[in-house]
């Protein structure tokens, strides 16, 4: 992925630390699980499946941590201090004790557990279980271990099975609109700025016949839109039924002849792994989303070349052109880096000028920040300085490409499917085909439905428009 695992868009970020609340599995249930889930969407996604194994083990979710019997904290290592904000946040957590009076379990799982390990219980005493993020689905055992033996448990080795055989099926919490499917997991790019090989391992694809049975759960619970997710999504490479790989182009297209299947999405890609069938996809398949998260970094060949990425400028640009004829109106999103080791102004220059050349509908930026372990951390470093005044640059360019692109969408009218109730009554929330949030007025049974919306209004972050006919819009 590129992403938090991988190239994480990070857009997704900033919706952020977040809980999942309400029990999902129904009575009897006597425990209370809180998680906490920071970075990306695989981490998200993560947290769910963990939430529904749990559940078999008698844990229902709760919102509130100071409720909860056993408190996990599933981490991000992608950017700066990620492992000191988790050591602060046990610190803070720690004083809690649940209904019985007594301390909860605490666990940290993700990508801060795998980067540091044993170092996590040395320095946090308090941690019960470490588990990396392929050993999750081995959870429920590690709890037992830890009450057996009565001291901390690591688990942080990639297990030779991979993780998906052994967790239950997903519940697809009740109502939900839109799900994440992980289908790919794991990076064997090594950009040298990148801890994800290190903390998620080396790729993998799930088999084909796994991926659909697991989005027939969601189509069959309502979920209209599924966004397939994975470090390196579109190197997907699953074992079809025809014991053949199929790429993720024709695991799109069988995806999309799931009933009930209206809109399909991936993140993130990387743009050397972009082939024939996945850009035809764009071009055939009305269910794909004309919208792509593909990261680009930077626009010097020379940093491209420094952080180990296997593509230029020039390739990227040529990219988005074979994509643009595709898909005329496809919007493109990216992640970029400024202040990498040995970045001068020209490189800089290079960046801002291949974002003109492109015309991004929404991206994500961000200050070098030198990883443990990894390549780039042990080269000269720029000063904060540089690296902010060049951000402030680069994200005031992105924020008024945003701003142009959400702009031109008004007086257009847009197919939207509805997900929840907004901020004001009679007042629904969707999504665009472009990912844009659009505000409408209309009744929650639009909720799950594909609407053709006139947008009257286009501000940063998101639209406003009027429903134009009564009916959903077939799909
Ligand atoms: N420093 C800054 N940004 C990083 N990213 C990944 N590693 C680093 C790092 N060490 C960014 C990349 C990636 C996104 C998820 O996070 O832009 O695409
Ligand atoms: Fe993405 Fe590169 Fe990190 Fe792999 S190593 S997840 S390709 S940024």
């Amino acid at each position: 992925m590129e992403g938090a695992s991988g190239e994480v868009p990070a857009g997704h970020e900033p919706e952020g630390d977040e809980a999942r609340a309400g029990d999902r599995h129904g009575g009897g249930v006597s425990k209370r699980l809180y998680v906490k889930t920071y970075g990306c969407q695989m981490n998200a996604y993560d947290s769910g499946r963990l939430t529904d194994l749990l559940s078999v083990h008698g844990y229902a979710a709760t919102a509130d941590p100071a409720d909860a019997d056993l408190i996990v904290l599933n981490t991000c290592h992608i950017r700066e201090k990620a492992a000191e904000k988790v050591y602060s946040e046990l610190g803070r957590l720690k004083q809690l004790k649940n209904r019985q009076g007594q301390a909860a379990t605490f666990v940290v799982a993700g990508c801060v557990a795998q980067a540091e390990g044993d170092e996590l219980v040395a320095r946090a005493p308090v941690v019960d279980v470490v588990v990396g993020p392929q050993c999750y689905q081995r959870l429920p055992e590690l709890l037992d271990r830890r009450r057996r033996e009565g001291r901390a448990i690591v688990a942080t080795e990639f297990p030779p099975e991979p993780k998906f055989d052994d967790l239950a099926t997903p519940a697809a919490g009740a109502g939900a609109v839109t799900a994440f499917l992980t289908v790919q997991e794991g990076c064997d790019k090594f950009c040298s700025f990148c801890v994800v090989p290190y903390t998620r391992g080396a790729e993998y694809s799930r088999p084909v016949a796994e991926v659909l049975a697991e989005a027939r759960v969601y189509a069959e619970a309502g979920v209209r839109e599924i966004t397939l997710l994975g470090q390196n999504v579109n190197c997907y490479h699953g074992e079809g039924p025809d014991r053949v790989e199929w790429g993720l182009g024709r695991l799109i297209e069988a995806l999309a002849k799931i009933d009930g299947v209206a809109r399909i999405r991936y993140t993130t890609s990387y743009p050397a792994d972009m082939d024939e069938e996945l850009i035809a996809a764009h071009r055939d398949i009305p269910e794909l989303m004309p919208y792509l998260h593909l990261p680009v970094q930077s626009g010097s060949d020379r940093i491209l070349k420094a952080m180990n990425r296997r593509h230029s400028a020039g390739d990227y640009l040529r990219l988005v052109e074979r994509l643009r004829r595709a898909r005329p109106d496809l919007a493109l999103s990216s992640d970029f880096i400024v202040g990498y080791p040995g970045e001068s102004d020209d490189d800089f220059g290079a960046t801002c000028r291949l974002v003109e050349d492109v015309g991004f509908a929404q991206s994500f930026s961000f200050k070098y920040s030198p990883r443990p372990g990894t390549p780039a951390s042990l080269e000269p470093q720029l000063g904060e300085d540089i690296k902010s005044e060049r951000l402030v640059h680069l994200q005031a360019l992105l924020a008024a490409q945003q701003q142009a692109f959400n702009a031109a969408c008004v007086g257009r009218e847009l197919p939207v499917l509805f997900e929840r109730a907004g901020r004001w009554p009679g007042q629904l929330v969707g999504r665009s085909p472009y990912l844009q949030p659009v505000h409408a007025r209309l009744d929650a049974t639009a909720i799950g439905e594909v609407r053709t919306v006139r947008i009257t209004g286009g501000g940063q972050n998101s639209l406003a428009g009027e429903a134009c006919h009564e009916e959903a819009v077939a799909s």
